[in-house]
C-alpha cells in the first residue's frame, strides 16, 4: 500500500482546504493508505533552541515520524495576506534541518474563494517546499478558484471538472510514490 501524508493549511473548522483533503480521501482507491494530519494546531513556533537532539518536542517528533513513514505528501491551503498561511510554514520551518521532504514526492493545492486561487501561497509554498528538496510532481499542483461555487455545505465536491482534477492530481501523486 502506498502511504500518503495531506496536510490541510487551515485549522478552521469549516475550512473548504480541509475539507478538500477529506474529499480526495474519499475519491482514493483502496491500494492508497491515505491519513489526514491533525497535529498543525499543536506544533510549537519554531525556535531552534528548543530543536535538541532526541528531545524535539513532541508534537514535532509526531510530524517528522509521519513525514518519514509517508510515501507522498499531499498539501492542501489556503493563502493568507498573500502568503502561505503561518502555522503551515511554520510546520514546513521544522522540516528545514531534519530533511523528512527529502526526494519526497508532493503534491500541492491551493483553494481560495478568489478567482486567483490562492496563487501567492501557492508559489511561495513551492518555493519552500523546493528549498527542503520535495519532489514536486509534475502534474501534482492545482489552484482552486472560487471555492465557495466546487463544495458544498456538507464538504462535498459538486463540480465534475475539479472532482476530474483533483482524482489527476491524486493519480500523479500515487504514481510518483511507486
Ligand atoms: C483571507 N483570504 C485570502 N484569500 C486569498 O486568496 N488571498 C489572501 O491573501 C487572503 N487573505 C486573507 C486574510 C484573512 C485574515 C482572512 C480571514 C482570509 C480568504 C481565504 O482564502 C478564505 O477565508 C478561505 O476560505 C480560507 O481557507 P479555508 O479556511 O476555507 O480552507
Amino acid at each position: 500500500k502506498i502511504k500518503i501524508l495531506a496536510i490541510s493549511g487551515s485549522l478552521r473548522s469549516n475550512s473548504s482546504n480541509t475539507a478538500l483533503v477529506r474529499a480526495i480521501a474519499n475519491l482514493s482507491p483502496k491500494n492508497i493508505d491515505f491519513t489526514i494530519y491533525n497535529g498543525l494546531g499543536d506544533l510549537p513556533h519554531f525556535n531552534p533552541d528548543i530543536d535538541i537532539d532526541d528531545h524535539e518536542p513532541p508534537a514535532v517528533k509526531d510530524l517528522r515520524t509521519q513525514l518519514k513513514e509517508a510515501d507522498g505528501v499531499l498539501i492542501c491551503t489556503p493563502e493568507y495576506g498573500n502568503g502561505v498561511p503561518g502555522v503551515l510554514k511554520n510546520a514546513l520551518d521544522w522540516i528545514v534541518s531534519s530533511g523528512e521532504f527529502m526526494n519526497k514526492p508532493t503534491a500541492v493545492i491551493s483553494a481560495s474563494p478568489s478567482p486567483m486561487g490562492g496563487d501567492k501561497a501557492h508559489a511561495s509554498l513551492l518555493l519552500t517546499l523546493k528549498m527542503i528538496d520535495a519532489t514536486i510532481v509534475e502534474g501534482g499542483t492545482m489552484m482552486i478558484p472560487h471555492i465557495g461555487l466546487k463544495l458544498n455545505k456538507e464538504g462535498i465536491i459538486t463540480d465534475l471538472d475539479t472532482k476530474q482534477k483533483l482524482l489527476s492530481v491524486l493519480w500523479m501523486l500515487e504514481q510518483a510514490c511507486h
